[in-house]
Protein backbone atom coordinates (compact mmCIF):
# COMPACT_ATOMS: atom_id res chain seq x y z
CA UNK A 1 0.00 0.00 0.00
CA UNK A 2 1.54 3.69 -0.75
CA UNK A 3 1.16 6.36 1.47
CA UNK A 4 0.70 9.91 -0.17
CA UNK A 5 0.18 13.15 1.85
CA UNK A 6 -2.80 15.33 0.65
CA UNK A 7 -1.56 18.87 1.71
CA UNK A 8 0.36 21.85 -0.50
CA UNK A 9 2.20 22.50 2.90
CA UNK A 10 5.81 22.52 2.44
CA UNK A 11 6.71 22.02 6.36
CA UNK A 12 3.80 18.91 6.63
CA UNK A 13 5.42 17.23 3.19
CA UNK A 14 8.64 17.52 4.79
CA UNK A 15 7.79 16.10 8.31
CA UNK A 16 5.77 13.11 6.59
CA UNK A 17 8.95 12.70 4.43
CA UNK A 18 11.10 12.23 7.20
CA UNK A 19 9.32 9.57 8.21
CA UNK A 20 10.59 7.20 5.61
CA UNK A 21 7.52 5.94 4.33
CA UNK A 22 5.83 8.39 2.03
CA UNK A 23 5.19 7.57 -1.67
CA UNK A 24 3.87 11.24 -2.88
CA UNK A 25 1.55 14.05 -2.68
CA UNK A 26 -1.55 14.89 -3.70
CA UNK A 27 -3.05 18.69 -3.42
CA UNK A 28 -6.35 20.43 -4.86
CA UNK A 29 -6.91 23.97 -5.91
CA UNK A 30 -8.66 24.38 -2.38
CA UNK A 31 -5.02 22.95 -0.49
CA UNK A 32 -2.78 25.36 -2.71
CA UNK A 33 -4.86 28.32 -1.41
CA UNK A 34 -5.17 26.99 1.93
CA UNK A 35 -1.41 27.40 1.94
CA UNK A 36 -1.53 30.91 0.07
CA UNK A 37 -0.51 30.23 -2.70
CA UNK A 38 -2.25 31.58 -6.06
CA UNK A 39 -1.68 32.78 -9.58
CA UNK A 40 -0.17 30.71 -12.10
CA UNK A 41 3.55 31.28 -11.88
CA UNK A 42 3.12 31.21 -8.02
CA UNK A 43 1.34 27.65 -8.25
CA UNK A 44 3.69 25.91 -10.77
CA UNK A 45 7.10 27.16 -8.55
CA UNK A 46 5.11 25.63 -5.56
CA UNK A 47 4.63 22.59 -7.47
CA UNK A 48 8.14 22.08 -8.55
CA UNK A 49 9.01 22.49 -4.43
CA UNK A 50 6.81 19.76 -3.65
CA UNK A 51 8.28 17.52 -6.14
CA UNK A 52 11.95 18.25 -4.93
CA UNK A 53 11.06 16.94 -1.60
CA UNK A 54 9.29 14.11 -2.32
CA UNK A 55 10.41 11.99 -5.75
CA UNK A 56 7.01 10.00 -6.10
CA UNK A 57 3.95 10.86 -7.97
CA UNK A 58 2.79 14.47 -7.03
CA UNK A 59 -0.65 15.10 -8.57
CA UNK A 60 -1.15 18.79 -9.76
CA UNK A 61 -4.65 19.37 -10.71
CA UNK A 62 -6.11 21.41 -14.02
CA UNK A 63 -8.66 24.28 -13.29
CA UNK A 64 -9.72 24.03 -16.60
CA UNK A 65 -13.31 21.90 -17.49
CA UNK A 66 -13.13 21.65 -21.07
CA UNK A 67 -10.94 19.36 -23.27
CA UNK A 68 -8.58 21.81 -24.83
CA UNK A 69 -7.93 23.90 -21.36
CA UNK A 70 -7.53 20.50 -19.72
CA UNK A 71 -5.19 19.73 -22.32
CA UNK A 72 -2.92 22.61 -22.45
CA UNK A 73 -2.51 22.51 -18.40
CA UNK A 74 -1.70 18.72 -18.39
CA UNK A 75 0.97 19.16 -20.76
CA UNK A 76 2.31 22.63 -19.11
CA UNK A 77 2.12 20.35 -15.74
CA UNK A 78 3.90 17.71 -16.65
CA UNK A 79 7.05 19.42 -18.02
CA UNK A 80 7.42 20.42 -14.59
CA UNK A 81 9.02 17.67 -13.54
CA UNK A 82 9.11 13.90 -14.14
CA UNK A 83 6.82 13.00 -11.24
CA UNK A 84 3.49 15.37 -11.92
CA UNK A 85 0.73 13.34 -11.75
CA UNK A 86 -2.18 15.31 -13.64
CA UNK A 87 -5.14 15.59 -11.93
CA UNK A 88 -8.51 15.84 -14.18
CA UNK A 89 -12.34 15.86 -12.54
CA UNK A 90 -14.75 13.04 -13.26
CA UNK A 91 -16.79 15.12 -16.10
CA UNK A 92 -17.33 13.96 -19.79
CA UNK A 93 -14.65 16.32 -20.73
CA UNK A 94 -12.46 14.94 -18.05
CA UNK A 95 -12.98 11.81 -18.95
CA UNK A 96 -11.88 12.90 -23.07
CA UNK A 97 -8.47 14.49 -21.86
CA UNK A 98 -7.78 11.44 -19.11
CA UNK A 99 -8.17 8.97 -22.53
CA UNK A 100 -6.14 11.53 -24.43
CA UNK A 101 -3.30 11.88 -21.91
CA UNK A 102 -3.02 7.86 -21.48
CA UNK A 103 -1.93 7.45 -25.09
CA UNK A 104 0.57 10.67 -24.75
CA UNK A 105 2.09 8.66 -21.88
CA UNK A 106 1.10 11.24 -18.86
CA UNK A 107 -0.24 10.06 -16.12
CA UNK A 108 -3.72 11.20 -14.67
CA UNK A 109 -5.27 10.94 -11.22
CA UNK A 110 -9.38 11.18 -12.13
CA UNK A 111 -10.50 13.33 -9.03
CA UNK A 112 -14.07 14.12 -7.20
CA UNK A 113 -14.99 9.95 -7.83
CA UNK A 114 -18.15 9.19 -5.67
CA UNK A 115 -19.58 6.61 -7.94
CA UNK A 116 -18.80 2.95 -8.98
CA UNK A 117 -19.58 3.90 -12.44
CA UNK A 118 -17.63 6.79 -12.22
CA UNK A 119 -14.49 4.89 -11.30
CA UNK A 120 -15.16 2.43 -14.13
CA UNK A 121 -15.58 5.15 -16.98
CA UNK A 122 -11.78 6.73 -15.48
CA UNK A 123 -10.51 3.39 -15.51
CA UNK A 124 -11.82 2.77 -18.87
CA UNK A 125 -10.06 5.70 -20.49
CA UNK A 126 -6.72 4.62 -18.66
CA UNK A 127 -6.28 6.56 -15.75
CA UNK A 128 -3.43 5.66 -13.58
CA UNK A 129 -5.17 6.67 -10.54
CA UNK A 130 -8.90 7.10 -9.33
CA UNK A 131 -9.80 9.14 -6.27
CA UNK A 132 -12.77 8.50 -4.34
CA UNK A 133 -13.81 11.06 -1.78
CA UNK A 134 -14.43 8.62 1.58
CA UNK A 135 -15.12 11.44 3.67
CA UNK A 136 -17.21 13.35 1.39
CA UNK A 137 -19.43 10.33 1.45
CA UNK A 138 -19.26 10.23 4.92
CA UNK A 139 -20.53 13.68 5.52
CA UNK A 140 -23.81 13.23 4.00
CA UNK A 141 -24.61 9.85 5.19
CA UNK A 142 -23.55 7.53 2.83
CA UNK A 143 -20.93 4.75 3.17
CA UNK A 144 -17.61 5.75 1.68
CA UNK A 145 -15.65 2.93 2.51
CA UNK A 146 -18.29 0.79 0.60
CA UNK A 147 -17.45 2.69 -2.70
CA UNK A 148 -13.71 1.64 -2.41
CA UNK A 149 -14.93 -2.02 -1.68
CA UNK A 150 -17.00 -2.10 -4.81
CA UNK A 151 -14.23 -0.35 -7.08
CA UNK A 152 -11.98 -2.73 -5.93
CA UNK A 153 -14.46 -5.52 -6.80
CA UNK A 154 -15.12 -3.78 -10.52
CA UNK A 155 -11.14 -3.16 -11.32
CA UNK A 156 -9.97 -7.22 -9.77
CA UNK A 157 -13.02 -8.33 -12.07
CA UNK A 158 -11.33 -7.28 -14.93
CA UNK A 159 -7.61 -6.42 -14.03
CA UNK A 160 -7.65 -3.01 -14.68
CA UNK A 161 -3.97 -1.45 -13.88
CA UNK A 162 -5.63 1.92 -12.94
CA UNK A 163 -4.77 2.06 -8.65
CA UNK A 164 -7.49 3.00 -6.08
CA UNK A 165 -6.59 6.39 -4.48
CA UNK A 166 -8.66 6.74 -1.21
CA UNK A 167 -8.76 10.15 -0.54
CA UNK A 168 -11.00 12.40 1.38
CA UNK A 169 -9.55 10.84 4.90
CA UNK A 170 -11.06 12.12 8.08
CA UNK A 171 -9.47 9.86 10.63
CA UNK A 172 -6.79 6.90 11.33
CA UNK A 173 -9.69 4.18 10.81
CA UNK A 174 -10.41 5.42 7.42
CA UNK A 175 -6.69 4.59 6.51
CA UNK A 176 -6.78 1.05 8.53
CA UNK A 177 -10.27 0.49 6.25
CA UNK A 178 -8.97 1.40 3.04
CA UNK A 179 -6.03 -1.11 3.70
CA UNK A 180 -8.22 -4.16 4.43
CA UNK A 181 -10.06 -3.49 1.72
CA UNK A 182 -7.21 -3.46 -0.55
CA UNK A 183 -6.96 0.26 -1.97
CA UNK A 184 -3.66 0.16 -3.74
CA UNK A 185 -3.22 4.15 -1.89
CA UNK A 186 -4.03 6.41 0.83
CA UNK A 187 -3.97 9.86 0.53
CA UNK A 188 -4.25 11.67 3.97
CA UNK A 189 -3.76 14.58 5.41
CA UNK A 190 -0.78 14.63 8.59
CA UNK A 191 -2.97 14.30 11.20
CA UNK A 192 -4.85 11.05 10.63
CA UNK A 193 -0.96 9.82 9.36
CA UNK A 194 0.97 10.37 12.69
CA UNK A 195 -2.53 9.54 14.56
CA UNK A 196 -1.55 5.70 13.47
CA UNK A 197 1.53 5.70 15.65
CA UNK A 198 -0.29 6.00 18.72
CA UNK A 199 -1.71 3.53 21.39
CA UNK A 200 -1.78 4.06 25.06
CA UNK A 201 0.08 0.65 25.93
CA UNK A 202 2.56 1.97 23.74
CA UNK A 203 3.48 4.92 26.04
CA UNK A 204 3.11 2.51 28.87
CA UNK A 205 4.81 -0.26 28.35
CA UNK A 206 8.04 2.11 26.81
CA UNK A 207 7.97 4.69 30.19
CA UNK A 208 8.15 1.03 32.35
CA UNK A 209 11.25 -0.26 29.99
CA UNK A 210 12.83 3.02 30.75
CA UNK A 211 12.03 2.96 34.50
CA UNK A 212 13.19 -0.61 34.99
CA UNK A 213 16.51 0.47 33.01
CA UNK A 214 17.09 3.38 35.06
CA UNK A 215 16.63 1.37 37.93
CA UNK A 216 19.03 -0.93 37.64
CA UNK A 217 21.39 0.93 35.88
CA UNK A 218 21.84 3.99 38.57
C1 LIG B 1 -7.35 14.42 -2.72
O1 LIG B 1 -6.94 14.13 -3.80
C2 LIG B 1 -8.58 15.20 -2.50
O2 LIG B 1 -8.50 16.40 -3.17
C3 LIG B 1 -8.79 15.38 -1.03
O3 LIG B 1 -8.51 14.15 -0.37
C4 LIG B 1 -10.14 15.93 -0.66
O4 LIG B 1 -10.28 15.89 0.73
P1 LIG B 1 -11.40 16.71 1.53
O5 LIG B 1 -12.71 16.05 1.29
O6 LIG B 1 -10.97 16.60 2.97
O7 LIG B 1 -11.33 18.11 1.02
Amino acid sequence: MKFFIDTANLDEIKEAASLGILDGVTTNPSLMAKVGISGREQILEHYKKICEIVPGDVSAEVISTDFNGMIQEAEELASLAPNIVVKIPMIKEGLKAIKYLNEKGIKTNCTLIFSPGQALLAAKAGATYVSPFIGRLDDISTDGMQLIADIRLIFDNYGFPTEILAASIRHPMHIIESARIGADVVTTPLKPLLALLNHPLTDKGLAKFLEDYNKANR
